[in-house]
């Protein structure tokens, strides 16, 4: 089947052994009914010809920044505008701290720089190469930047170790393109709210109860969400991380500002993901001058917040529903039972307990669990990668 039919995929290959598994993907999508264009640095040519590319493209291969004069200065430009996605295999530590801070010395890298489309970088690399901090910043930066980047395989490499760092397999490659168009803008014509961070519940004019909610998890699904062409509205609690372009972005303190802002969009979205770490109990009485340091003891008297999402579940129209249940223990039990007492499509279920599951990392372990009791458990995973999770399961529903 031909599901890649009036794609335009540009391949930049960059001077790593791995070079000539390129090949190999050049000729798959190209099978696959891709229009496809390649780009090498001149490192890379050291190791497969641009001959070879571009006899299995049927298309120009582009090497020189400046190799024709007529063409000076367009080449970049064109090539960026062609692409429909961007896939830069090997993508060599160089290539990747080049990418990072926006050098543009070659015509790869000023391909790059002018390229819109989205991009999918499969990292190739020696292990300690890999794992260097100032790669895996690098990465981190091209992640948070939306770019895709593919995890290296495991194996034998080619200075003669074994380890992390191999090029994922050609088939693995194409997969991911496949998958990259098959989803692209999926959610496109739907509005999706999402909330995140914890909620911040003043005390006095200088103090506040919070919680250790980073907001991580609630930005990745927003962005998540934005990338499959979804309208977004983020409202975020007390968070220290930077507004997500290209969607509504509001900032909220308190309990009772969040569910404000969400009722007042909550008729005209599809679905809510309530990632927020919502406070439970505000001060009663919040003192409107600072509380002087004078008793041995201090007595705060908590009221109960409302709950949002339970509200929600109560005018719940057609839209879809998502909360999560950060539970210390008996999981699958609170879960479920937050599932029914807010009337949700699916919860997100996780043990902060676990490693790697807590408060203000960057992964997470949890479980999905349906309202038909069916219950999906993942291993650790990014929160991006669980965010990804989470809306193809929202989006299987919009489908039903
Ligand atoms: N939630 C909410 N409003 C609240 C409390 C929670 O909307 N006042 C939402 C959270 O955003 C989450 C879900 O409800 O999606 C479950 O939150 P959680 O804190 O795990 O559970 P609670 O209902 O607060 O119950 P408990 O704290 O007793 O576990």
């Amino acid at each position: 089947m031909k599901n890649l039919e009036g794609k335009n995929i540009l391949i930049g290959v960059t001077g790593g052994i791995a070079a000539y598994k390129v090949v190999e993907v050049a000729s798959r999508l190209k099978k696959l009914g891709a229009n496809v264009k390649v780009v090498m640095t001149r490192a890379a040519t050291e190791f497969v010809s641009p001959r070879t590319f571009q006899e299995i493209t049927k298309n120009a291969v582009y090497v020189e920044m400046f190799g024709d004069a007529a063409n000076f200065n367009v080449a970049h430009i064109s090539l960026a505008n062609f692409a429909d996605l961007v896939l830069i295999a090997p993508a060599t530590a160089n290539f990747l701290a080049k990418a990072a801070n926006g050098i543009a010395d070659d015509l790869l890298t000023t391909t790059i720089l002018a390229a819109t489309a989205p991009k999918i970088f499969a990292p190739s690399m020696n292990t300690n190469m890999l794992e260097n901090p100032a790669t895996q910043e690098n990465l981190k930066i091209l992640q948070e930047r939306g770019i895709k980047i593919l995890d290296a395989a495991e194996g034998e490499l080619a200075c003669g170790i074994s380890g992390k760092g191999r090029l994922p397999e050609p088939e693995k490659i194409c997969e991911e393109i496949v998958k990259f168009f098959e989803t692209e803008k999926i959610l496109s014509g739907k509005k999706i709210l999402v909330t995140a961070g914890g909620t911040l519940e003043p005390i006095d004019p200088v103090r506040y109860i919070g919680n250790r909610s980073s907001g991580k998890m609630g930005f990745e699904i927003a962005k998540s969400a934005k990338n499959l062409g979804a309208e977004v509205i983020l409202i975020a609690g007390n968070v220290q991380l930077a507004p997500p372009k290209n969607l509504k972005f509001v900032k909220v303190e308190s309990a009772e500002e969040m569910r404000e802002k969400v009722l007042a969009e909550y008729d005209s979205v599809d679905a809510v993901i309530m990632s927020a770490a919502v406070a439970d109990y505000r001060v009663k009485n919040i003192s409107p001058q600072k509380i002087k340091k004078s008793e041995e003891n201090l007595t705060l008297e908590l009221v109960k917040n409302p709950d949002i999402l339970k509200e929600l579940g109560s005018l719940k129209k057609n839209q879809i529903l998502i909360g999560f249940a950060a539970e210390t223990e008996n999981l699958l039990e609170y879960a479920r039972k937050k599932l029914d007492e807010k009337n949700l499509d699916f919860i997100v279920a996780n043990n902060v307990t676990v490693e790697g599951a807590g408060f203000g990392v960057d992964t997470n372990v949890a479980s999905i669990i349906k309202r038909n009791g069916e219950v999906k458990n993942f291993p650790l995973m990014s929160k991006s990668d669980l965010a990804e999770k989470i809306l193809s399961e929202l989006i299987k529903i919009f489908g039903e």
